[in-house]
C-alpha cells in the first residue's frame, strides 16, 4: 500500500493538484491567524509576527503558478525565496532558510528518504539563528516534529505533537529573540514563532493524512 509517512513525501505521491492544496492551506491559515499572532507577539515581542508571516504568505500564494511545477525540491526553493522576499524581521530569513535547505537537500532520486533534508534544514535554521532547543523560539516546534519526521510518524499524528511543542514554550524562558529581552516576563505566554510553525506542520500534515487515507 502507498504510504504518506511524512520520510516518503515526494512527487508522484504529492502530484500538482495536491501540492496546490498543501500551499494555499497553509498560506490562508497564517493568514487567517495572523492577528492571533501579532497578539502573541505583542505580549513578548514587538507586534509584528502576525504581519510579518500574512506578508509572506500572501507572496507564496500569490506566486503559487510559478512553483507548483517545478521539481519539488526546487519548489521548495522557490517558496523560500518568495518568503525571504517579502517578510522582514527575524522569522522570515529563518521560515525561508528552512524552506531554501529542505529543497537543496531535497534527494534527487524517489528512492532516498528525505531525512537528511529535514535535518539539514532544522540545523540551518540553528546556524542562521545562533538558536538551539530550549530558548523558547521556533526551533522548539521545529526540532522535535523533525525528530518525529526521521523516526517515521505517521502524518496524522504530527500535528498534534506540533501544538503540543509550541504549547511547550509557554513555561519557558526566552534567551533569543526580542523575547529575552523580557527576561522572567517572557514566562508564561507561547512564543509566537513556534506558533506559527505549529499551525504550518499541522495543517500540511493534516492535509497529507487524509490523502494518504483516500489512498488506502
Ligand atoms: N535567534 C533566533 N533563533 C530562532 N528563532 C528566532 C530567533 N529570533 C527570533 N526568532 C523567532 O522569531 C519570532 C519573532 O518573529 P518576528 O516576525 O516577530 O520578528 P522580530 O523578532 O520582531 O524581528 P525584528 O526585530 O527584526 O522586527 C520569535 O517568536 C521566534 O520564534
Ligand atoms: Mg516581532
Amino acid at each position: 500500500m502507498p504510504t504518506l509517512d511524512c520520510r516518503t513525501l515526494e512527487r508522484p505521491v504529492i502530484d500538482r493538484q495536491l501540492f496546490e492544496r498543501l500551499v494555499v492551506a497553509v498560506a490562508r491559515r497564517i493568514i487567517a491567524a495572523s492577528d492571533t499572532l501579532s497578539e502573541l507577539d505583542r505580549t513578548i515581542g514587538d507586534g509584528d509576527h502576525g504581519i510579518n508571516m500574512r506578508r509572506g504568505m500572501e507572496a507564496v500564494l500569490a506566486g503559487r503558478e510559478m512553483v507548483l511545477d517545478l521539481a519539488f525540491g526546487q519548489a521548495l526553493q522557490a517558496i523560500g525565496h518568495q518568503i525571504v522576499g517579502s517578510v522582514g524581521g527575524a522569522s522570515g530569513p529563518l521560515v525561508a532558510t528552512w524552506f531554501l535547505t529542505l529543497g537543496r537537500n531535497w534527494p534527487q532520486s524517489g528512492t532516498d528518504l528525505p531525512i537528511d533534508a529535514f535535518e539539514a534544514a532544522l540545523q540551518a535554521v540553528k546556524a542562521r539563528g545562533r538558536s538551539d532547543v530550549g530558548q523558547k523560539t521556533l526551533i522548539d516546534v521545529l526540532a522535535p516534529v523533525t525528530e518525529a519526521i526521521k523516526s517515521g510518524l505517521a502524518c496524522r499524528e504530527l500535528g498534534g505533537l506540533a501544538n503540543r511543542a509550541a504549547e511547550a514554550t509557554k513555561p519557558m524562558l526566552a534567551t533569543r529573540g526580542r523575547a529575552a529581552f523580557l527576561g522572567d516576563r517572557s514566562i508564561g505566554h507561547m512564543d509566537p514563532g513556534a506558533c506559527s510553525v505549529a499551525l504550518m506542520i499541522e495543517t500540511a500534515a493534516g492535509l497529507l493524512a487524509k490523502a494518504e487515507e483516500r489512498m488506502a
